[in-house]
């Protein structure tokens, strides 16, 4: 039996969630609202974020530089506030995680600790298609060390997109691993949504000698991850995309227990990084901060770490298990729709079993790419907002927080329209 609007309805009638949709401002669209499809780019705003970002100019008018060290939420230790609701999201113990700069730059410092090249132990093994940063990141890192990106940068894959088994990371790193130094992967692929087995991905790496680092960009707040347990060594996200911190929001990263106290890495630092309790002796010694604050340069900006605050609040309300199984039946459902009725015009590149993906699906339109630019218009001028990745995907993610069961029935609408 085919999916009813009133099937719909009733899921969104019975949604344990749905509450949360009014924590979140949705942009206009004519009359009503945008179909908002694009949490997987920038998540909507938090209603609450306005105040929290309010609080601390106001913070700052009253107390001016007093603010750093008095006040409701003293900006010196801002970020504490961010760090256990983060742990909780990636499965970390909360020294593992600090919030610091963004996505890239984490990338880099944290490959400066944990991509020390020794003799022919000197490749980075990475995914063909990565997000252009991430490979334009491992390329310098390269460089830095003068090695040559073309004989140490190993990309796994297919020009086509298509998606990666982990058996292919696997049994490249059994016959090759004595040369690799580095595993740097994604949790979740940014162009087809496929999501990856960290645990196994890791354990391969580690089984070889390498170390595993790992973009979660597109799998914080999206999928639920054990970074501590799965013996992960680094890892690093934005906060602009499922946990809604606002355009270019500060980002997080991870290093794992077993290396907080190694004196062996190498670490770029900054003042930052120096331990509280030390840090305003204005020493000439840098005294690491425990955990993953060691690895902080520079101080933190406390407007763009507030609705990040807000936003955090709703994951620990909400809780990741059942968001994620809201995502798993919404998605399901979008899935289902598209099968049913535009299975003739859409193709889904993300795998179909739920343990594989996220919340997004990547779309094709099967008459090619020039008939996907048209649809994508199309649905744009509908206030449908995915979007889209050359060459030929629209992306679509319906995000538990704040999307319904409805907007994917109305998605189908507008396709077919
Ligand atoms: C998978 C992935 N990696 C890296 C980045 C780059 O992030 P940033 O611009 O915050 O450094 C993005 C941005 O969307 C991304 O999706």
């Amino acid at each position: 039996m085919k999916l009813t609007l009133d099937d719909i309805r009733q899921l969104d009638f019975d949604d344990p969630l749905q509450a949360y949709r009014d924590q979140f401002l949705v942009p206009p669209h004519g009359d009503g609202e945008q179909l908002y499809f694009c949490g997987n780019s920038l998540g909507l705003q938090p209603r609450s974020a306005a105040a929290a970002v309010q609080s601390e100019l106001d913070s700052w008018r009253e107390r001016g530089v007093e603010g750093h060290f008095e006040g409701e939420r003293p900006w010196t230790t801002f970020q504490e506030l961010l760090r256990a609701p983060q742990a909780r999201l990636v499965g970390a113990q909360p020294l593992e995680v600090t919030t610091m700069n963004t996505l890239t730059v984490n990338l880099h410092l944290l490959m400066v600790s944990f991509f020390q090249p020794r003799g022919t132990r000197n490749r980075i093994l990475i995914e063909r298609q990565p997000f252009p940063s991430d490979r334009y990141a491992v390329e310098s890192q390269l460089r830095w060390h003068g090695l040559d990106p073309a004989q140490c940068l190993v990309e796994l894959g297919s020009d086509s997109g298509a998606l990666i088994d982990e058996s292919q990371i696997e049994d490249y790193l059994r016959s090759e691993g004595e040369s690799v130094a580095l595993v740097l992967w994604p949790g979740l692929q940014y162009a087809t949504g496929q999501r990856f087995d960290i645990g196994r991905i890791t354990r391969a790496a580690h089984a070889a000698g390498a170390m595993a680092g790992f973009d979660l960009a597109h799998a914080i707040g999206n999928v639920p991850l054990n970074l501590h347990d799965d013996q992960v060594d680094f890892a690093a996200w934005c906060t602009y995309k499922y946990l809604n911190g606002g355009p270019g929001a500060i980002a997080g990263a991870f290093v794992h227990e077993h290396h907080h106290d190694r004196v062996d890495l190498q670490r770029f630092q900054g003042w930052w990084g120096v331990d509280l309790e030390k840090r305003f002796l204005m020493g000439r010694d840098f005294q690491p901060a425990p955990g993953a604050d060691a690895w902080q340069l520079s101080t933190p900006p406390t407007l763009a770490m507030a609705p990040l605050r807000a936003s955090l609040a709703h994951f620990d309300q909400a809780g990741m298990t059942a968001l994620r199984t809201k995502s798993v039946a919404l998605t399901g459902m979008l899935e289902r729709l598209i099968r049913e009725r535009a299975d003739d015009i859409l193709e889904i590149l993300t795998p179909a079993q739920p343990e594989r993906r996220g919340c997004q699906l990547s779309l094709r339109v099967r008459a090619g790419r020039s008939a996907g630019q048209v649809l994508f218009r199309k649905l744009l001028t509908a206030g449908v907002v995915g979007d889209w990745r050359e060459p030929d995907i629209i992306r679509v993610a319906p995000v538990p927080l704040y999307n319904r069961f409805e907007d994917c029935w109305r998605l189908l609408e507008a396709v077919l329209a």
